[in-house]
């Protein structure tokens, strides 16, 4: 069971301050599984966990066996939503190493990403390497209209025919989109891909356990049912029903909106298990795009540690102090390495020898909890038994449960994202997209 440690943040916010704060917590998460707070029409993900069937996950690791059956390399298109959650995933269950390993070792396709930037070395690199090689694609988008996942598709499904011809490459295509609107849409029943509905009821940002998420997951050898599994727990464990003092995703959305109304608007993800960098990012994206809104919200940052000690540290133990520091926390590593013995002691680590790497992570990890508590930066401390299909899955549910009830804590609409259209309207009428002309002539004067 993911364990919550809010202790080290007493200093700033006191117990009575978070007690006072039970009832409203209480009626966030009783909105949100009433349906009657805002944005409710985007509460598919929240039974999501318990509600997936065997014969849905079926479904995923066939296709999965199917489009990976010879495949090299799995390109997955997506962005944002349609793309943090498996990335997060896979890089956190895979080999650090996965590109570099051995084929022989390697159980399931490399699986690599596109159309989550508009990069165009990445583009022409990625393409470059994929030359030669046995390449398969997952393309995915919520809307079926995005301009970064539409580019790259483009692209990649330009090759895929080239190299294969229309009829086979149309089996190594598999599009997850709406059920029935958007331009991917029409372009997978045209083509007769094979299709994924995202349902409607499902936000980009809460759909790791779709098969936006799922579907790329399984395809890098990775069990779905047991991801499920972890946040289906996780669901019952953070129920209407449960009381605060047990809830720990109520707690954590009361302990962020406490620390908030403090001053503090930065809070820092931090991991000293660098497998898990994309679950920050992933991270980032569902608090930011979920809070960040109405003039409010608590900006998202994130840093790997202790590799981030020697850069960011010296900003989170000196600088202004509008931070607060989640920890993730791993108790278990995958593998055991200690530190050998050296005859001449140059470097003078043989106070070491002997002793697990982890250990000297972990003393590292509760020396700078303190020194950071110490310098007033609140730290809230999550800990993951192990890094595994469960703990991940429960995490994720965690982290998506306590999002609703923050956001509602907050008073905004946590499943919206209006702020992201913005830039989108400027890009197209700088690039003349017919239909922009009157926004295009409006920014001519401006640039
Ligand atoms: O969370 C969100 O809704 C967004 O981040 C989207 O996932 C992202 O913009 C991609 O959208 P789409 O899946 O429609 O291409």
């Amino acid at each position: 069971m993911l364990h919550l440690d809010i202790s080290k943040t007493l200093g700033t916010v006191s117990a009575a301050e978070l007690i006072a704060l039970y009832g409203k917590a209480t009626s966030a998460l009783r909105a949100l599984h009433a349906g009657s707070g805002k944005g409710s029409d985007f509460l598919g993900w929240l039974h999501l966990p318990t509600s997936i069937s065997a014969a849905d996950i079926a479904d995923i690791q066939a296709t999965a066996a199917k489009l990976s059956a010879g495949a090299e390399v799995v390109v997955v298109i997506g962005i944002g939503g349609s793309y943090l959650g498996a990335k997060a995933v896979i890089d956190a269950l895979s080999h650090t190493f996965a590109a570099l390993q051995d084929k022989s070792k390697r159980k399931a396709p490399l699986v690599l990403f596109a159309g989550q930037n508009i990069g165009e070395d990445y583009l022409a690199e990625l393409m470059e390497i994929l030359q030669g090689k046995s390449v398969a694609c997952i393309v995915i988008s919520k809307s079926g209209t995005t301009t970064e996942p539409a580019l790259a598709f483009r692209i990649i499904k330009s090759f895929l025919e080239q190299t294969y011809g229309k009829n086979e490459a149309k089996n190594r295509i598999v599009a997850i989109t709406d059920k029935s609107r958007g331009a991917l849409r029409s372009m997978a029943d045209k083509e007769g891909y094979k299709t994924f509905a995202i349902p409607d009821n499902i936000g980009g940002r809460f759909s790791v356990l779709t098969p936006v998420g799922l579907l790329p997951i399984a395809c890098a050898g990775i069990d779905v049912a047991a991801l499920v599994q972890g946040a289906a727990e996780m669901e019952k464990s953070t129920g209407a029903n449960v009381p605060f003092e047990e809830n720990i995703a109520a707690q954590y959305a009361a302990l962020r909106n406490a620390l908030y109304a403090k001053g503090k608007k930065v809070e820092v993800l931090a991991n000293f298990n660098p497998k898990l960098h994309f679950v920050a990012e992933w991270w980032k994206q569902l608090y930011g795009e979920s809070e960040g809104k109405d003039g409010k919200g608590i900006f998202t940052a994130s840093v790997d540690f202790t590799t981030d000690l020697h850069s960011l540290g010296q900003y989170v133990q000196d600088g202004e102090r509008m931070l607060f520091e989640t920890v993730l926390s791993v108790a278990k590593t995958k593998h055991r390495l200690t530190v050998p013995p050296d005859k001449d002691d140059l470097d003078g680590l043989n106070f070491l020898a002997g002793r697990r790497v982890d250990e000297v992570n972990r003393m590292a990890e509760l020396g700078t909890q303190l020194a950071h508590v110490d310098g007033g930066v609140p730290n809230i401390r999550l800990e993951l038994s192990d890094l595994s299909e469960y703990t991940l899955g429960e995490l994720m549910y965690f982290f998506e449960k306590a999002c609703g009830i923050s956001g509602y804590m907050l008073g905004v609409n946590p499943f919206d994202q209006p702020g992201v259209e913005a830039y989108k309207k400027n890009m197209f009428a700088l690039l003349e997209k017919p239909g922009y002309e009157k926004e295009t002539e409006a920014i001519k004067k401006r640039i």
